[in-house]
C-alpha cells in the first residue's frame, strides 16, 4: 500500500467516527474464501471507531442443508411459507453461520455477541395461505444493540425473530438489516452479496439517487432479477427511512468493502437519499479539494488556472457537488450586478463521475441561483466544452462584446481565445 492511499483513507475518518454501519451479509458470503478478509476489514473499521453491526442471511445454507438431507424446504429466504421442518433447517443454518462469524471475529480479536434483538410476530395468512413460522419484524431491541456497540462488542444478528412466548420465527435478513439500520440510525447500510452490485437489465448501477431507484422499481422491477429485487426494494426503503447511504457490494472481492467505504468511486452500487442537498456552497476548508478536483482540467487547459487565493477571494461564488460527502464536482457563479449578468465558471466533474448528469445538475443549480438573483443573462467561457454548454445547457454562441467591461479586459489579456456563450434568463 502506498502512503498516499493511507492519506486518502484518513480523510474519511472524521466523518465516520462513532458512526454506525450495518453490514447485511448474505449467507453465501460467510462460507466464501474471502470472508476472512471481510472480517479483517470489519476489524479495521472498528479500529477507526466506526461501529459495525452484522446481520446475516442463511438461504444458501438452508438450500444446501435441504439438499443434503433430501428435505423439501418450503421456503429459503424467509419471505414464503416456513413449515416446521424448514424452520428447523433455518435454525441449524443460522446458528452455524452465527457461530462461524463469531469465530472469525475472535480471530481478529474482536469481541462479539450473538443476539436475540429481533422481536417478531407471525406473518399469518396472506391470500388465504398460512405462512406458519415465517415472521415479520415487529421491533428491534435497539437498546441492547446500542449498549453492545458502546462497549465495543460486535452484535451478530441472525435472520430469526423471537416473540414474547419463547417462539422463534424465520425472518428475511434484508428486512432485519433495514429494521436494525433504521433503529440504530446507521450512517450506512451495506448489503454484502455475491453480485457486483445492483444490476438492472444487466447494467451495473454505480450511483443512483433513491427517487430514481423508486422509479425503476415502479416501472421495471423485473429488470433487477429475482435475486436482487429484494436488495433494491430494501435499499429504497432504507433511504426513505432516513439512512443516507445504502451500498450493495460484492463480498467475494478482496477490496469490496474498503474500496466502497473509502473511495470516491466504489466498486459496487451506492443508493443515496437526496442528491440536491449535496450541491452546497463551498467553505474555506473546501478550497484544497476544489484545487485538487480541477487540477487535471487545468493541465488539459479546459479550465483556467486558479490559485488558492483567487478562489478564497470569491469563495461565496463556488459550489460543490458531493456524493457521500466527497466532492466530485464544482461550479462557480460570478455575478456582475451592474450588467445583471452572471458567469458560469469552473464547471468541473471528476472523470470518475462523468456522464451521470452531474454537470447538467450543476449548470441547472447555478441557473436557478441566477434567476433567484434576478439576473438577466448567463455567460460561459469555454475552450473545449462549447457544444456541451449549447446542447446540454441551452446556451448559444455570443461574442466578447457580451462580456461586462471588467471581464472583457481580462478576456483580452488571457489570450485563451475562449468562445463566449450566452443564455438569456428572461
Ligand atoms: C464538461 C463536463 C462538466 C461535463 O460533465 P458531466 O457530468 O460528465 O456531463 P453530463 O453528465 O451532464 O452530460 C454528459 C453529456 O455531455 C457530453 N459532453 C461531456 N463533455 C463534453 C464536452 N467537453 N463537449 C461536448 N459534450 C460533452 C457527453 O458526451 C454526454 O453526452 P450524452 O448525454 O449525449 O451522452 C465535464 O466533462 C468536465 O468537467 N470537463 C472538463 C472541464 C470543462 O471543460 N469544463 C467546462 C468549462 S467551464
Amino acid at each position: 500500500m502506498k502512503l498516499t492511499d493511507l492519506r486518502g483513507i484518513l480523510q474519511y475518518i472524521p466523518q465516520f467516527r462513532e458512526k454506525t454501519f450495518v453490514l447485511a451479509i448474505d449467507g453465501s458470503i460467510v462460507t466464501d474464501d474471502n470472508f476472512a478478509t471481510l472480517l479483517l476489514d470489519v476489524a479495521l473499521l472498528w479500529s477507526l471507531n466506526i461501529r459495525v453491526a452484522l446481520v446475516h442471511g442463511a438461504s444458501a445454507q438452508i438450500r444446501s442443508l435441504a439438499d443434503d438431507g433430501k428435505i423439501e424446504a418450503s421456503d429459503f429466504d424467509g419471505t414464503g411459507v416456513t413449515d416446521a421442518q424448514t424452520l428447523d433447517l433455518a435454525l441449524t443454518a443460522a446458528n452455524r453461520l452465527t457461530h462461524e462469524i463469531l469465530e472469525g471475529l475472535s480471530a481478529n480479536d474482536l469481541r462479539a455477541a450473538s443476539t436475540n434483538v429481533i422481536i417478531a410476530h407471525p406473518v399469518g395468512s396472506l391470500h388465504g395461505v398460512d405462512h406458519l413460522f415465517t415472521g415479520k419484524v415487529e421491533r428491534v431491541d435497539a437498546e441492547l444493540l446500542q449498549s453492545l456497540l458502546a462497549q465495543g462488542v460486535v452484535p451478530v444478528i441472525p435472520p430469526l425473530g423471537f416473540d414474547g412466548d419463547g417462539k422463534t420465527y424465520r425472518v428475511n435478513s434484508d428486512g432485519v438489516a433495514l429494521a436494525v439500520a433504521e433503529q440504530l440510525k446507521a450512517t450506512k447500510l451495506i448489503f454484502v452479496t455475491s453480485r457486483d452490485g445492483l444490476l438492472h437489465r444487466g447494467q451495473l448501477i454505480r450511483q443512483m439517487p433513491v427517487a430514481e431507484l423508486v422509479g425503476l422499481l415502479q416501472d421495471d422491477a423485473a429488470g433487477f432479477g429475482s435475486d436482487m429485487v429484494s436488495k433494491a426494494q430494501h435499499a429504497a426503503s432504507a433511504c426513505r427511512a432516513g439512512i443516507p447511504r445504502v451500498h450493495v457490494i460484492n463480498g467475494t472481492l478482496e477490496e469490496g468493502l474498503l474500496g466502497e467505504v473509502f473511495s470516491n468511486h466504489g466498486l459496487g452500487t451506492l443508493i443515496y437519499a437526496n442528491e440536491y442537498e449535496y450541491i452546497r456552497a463551498a467553505k474555506k476548508k473546501d478550497v484544497r479539494a476544489i484545487l485538487l478536483l480541477i487540477k487535471q482540467a487545468v493541465e488539459a487547459e479546459e479550465l483556467v488556472k486558479r490559485t488558492k487565493s483567487t478562489i478564497e477571494k470569491s469563495l461565496g461564488d463556488y459550489y460543490i457537488f458531493e456524493i457521500d460527502k466527497n466532492p466530485v464536482g464544482c461550479v462557480a457563479l460570478h455575478v456582475y450586478p451592474e450588467q445583471s449578468k452572471g458567469e458560469v465558471a469552473c464547471l468541473y466533474v471528476a472523470s470518475s463521475h462523468e456522464n451521470q448528469g452531474i454537470g447538467r445538475k450543476l449548470m441547472q443549480f447555478v441557473e436557478n441561483k441566477a434567476r433567484e438573483l434576478g439576473l438577466r443573462q448567463l455567460l460561459a467561457l469555454s475552450t473545449q466544452a462549447v457544444t456541451y454548454f449549447q446542447s446540454k445547457g441551452g446556451f448559444v454562441e455570443g461574442t466578447p462584446d457580451n462580456l461586462p467591461p471588467a471581464r472583457r479586459e481580462r478576456y483580452d489579456q488571457s489570450g485563451r481565445n475562449s468562445r463566449v456563450l450566452i443564455k438569456d434568463l428572461a
